[in-house]
């Protein structure tokens, strides 16, 4: 049996967890913590990267007490720590990656480095389909930093087939949210308020990006359409520039916010099924996977249902948004395969996936 004790710290939950791998590969998680700082982000509308880093040398050292006390091992039991060193927030990954370091000289554990993106996949581990995964599988990766179609050739073996030219998914989510007065996190409040309107009430069109690029997302047309039908027009000559003017719940008389949201969740669910459909069937996909904080959309995982016949499998809503059990679940595998990283293991900022 392999005990995995993971650290999670790349932006602005503080999480720990550990998961347990049994002789055949089949994973149980043993305790899940995470100490979201929502509520203090909240005020500034989004993260605040130099908040983010203080909330988690504040907290970590409890979370990780209490996912130990939790899951009911003692340090010893333990196989390794494995913890993300990136992609995300340089100042957010160097508490967690220091704190790793630290436990793992203290308790003479291994060390291993997990790429965040990897821990989102992996928490389909932590699923009720786990004994359904098969590869090759797409990937769809949606998370408040990236949107990627990635093709699952088998563990650790991934093929980047397409993504975001623009904003990443839950950006976009965040963004119209703000737009539309419903605060942050965008994704859930858009989705909530989204359950009382038409989805057809609106319009949006998607850009169209052309036979070329048939993997590729774009969420940039879709928020300006937001923008222009729900904003009052501007004065005669006066110019208004991209971000500037998403400015917090300036609405024009008459908009129906509901409305708005569920036009623009149908728009942005369009924009991320139609290139995952053709992926799939391009490249043969057994299944299709999604993963990251928008993965807890529930319209997006019923548009991808109704539309395909493989099958379509998700985190668990608690495991969607970011968490260490995926952390842990990802160096699971990582163990086996025989990963292990040196204390002088670097934080990566922009790691990618592949
Ligand atoms: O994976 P995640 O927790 O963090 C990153 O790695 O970025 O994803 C956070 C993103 C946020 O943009 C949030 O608005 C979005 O996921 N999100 C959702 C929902 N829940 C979270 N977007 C749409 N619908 C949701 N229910
Ligand atoms: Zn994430």
């Amino acid at each position: 049996m392999t005990l995995i004790f993971g650290i999670e710290t790349s932006c602005d939950e503080t999480a720990a967890a550990v998961v347990e791998a049994a002789a055949d590969g089949k994973l149980r998680l043993r305790a899940n913590v995470v100490a979201s700082q929502v509520e203090m982000h909240r005020k500034y509308g989004g993260v605040f990267p130099e908040v983010a880093a203080r909330m988690h040398i504040e907290t970590i050292h409890a979370v990780a007490r209490e996912a130990l006390t939790a899951a009911d091992v003692q340090p010893a039991d333990l196989s390794a720590v494995a913890v993300t060193h990136g992609p995300g927030l340089a100042g957010s990954l160097l508490v967690g990656v220091n704190f790793a370091k630290g436990l793992a000289l203290m308790w003479d554990k291994p060390l291993i480095g997990i790429n965040h993106l990897e821990g989102h996949l992996y928490s389909l581990w932590l699923s009720e389909h786990a004994d359904s995964l098969r590869f090759p599988s797409v990937c769809l990766l949606v998370s408040g930093g990236h949107t990627e179609l990635i093709l699952v050739r088998g563990h650790g073996e991934y093929t980047l087939l397409g993504s975001t030219l623009d904003d990443a998914a839950g950006e976009a989510f965040d963004k119209v949210a703000r737009l539309l007065g419903l605060g942050y996190p965008g994704g859930p409040a858009i989705e909530r308020t989204a359950r009382e309107g038409d989805p057809n009430a609106y319009p949006f069109t998607l850009s169209d990006l052309g036979a070329e690029r048939p993997y590729a997302f774009s969420f940039s047309g879709i928020k300006t359409a937001v923008m222009r039908a729900v904003q009052p027009q501007p004065a005669y000559g006066k110019r208004v520039r991209g971000e500037e003017s998403l400015r917090a719940g300036n609405l024009r008389e008459g908009v129906n916010i509901a409305d708005a949201a569920a036009s623009f969740q149908a728009a942005a669910a369009e924009m991320l099924v139609a290139p995952t459909l053709r992926a799939a069937r391009d490249h043969g996909a057994a299944a299709i996977w999604l993963a990251g904080g928008v993965s807890a959309n529930t319209y997006l995982r019923q548009q991808l249902v109704a539309r395909t016949d493989l099958p379509v499998y998700a985190p668990p809503l608690a495991l969607c948004t970011d968490n260490a059990a995926m952390i842990a679940a990802a160096g699971c595998f990582r163990y086996a395969a025989g990963q292990r990283d040196s204390l002088a293991l670097d934080v990566l900022p922009m790691l990618a996936l592949v």
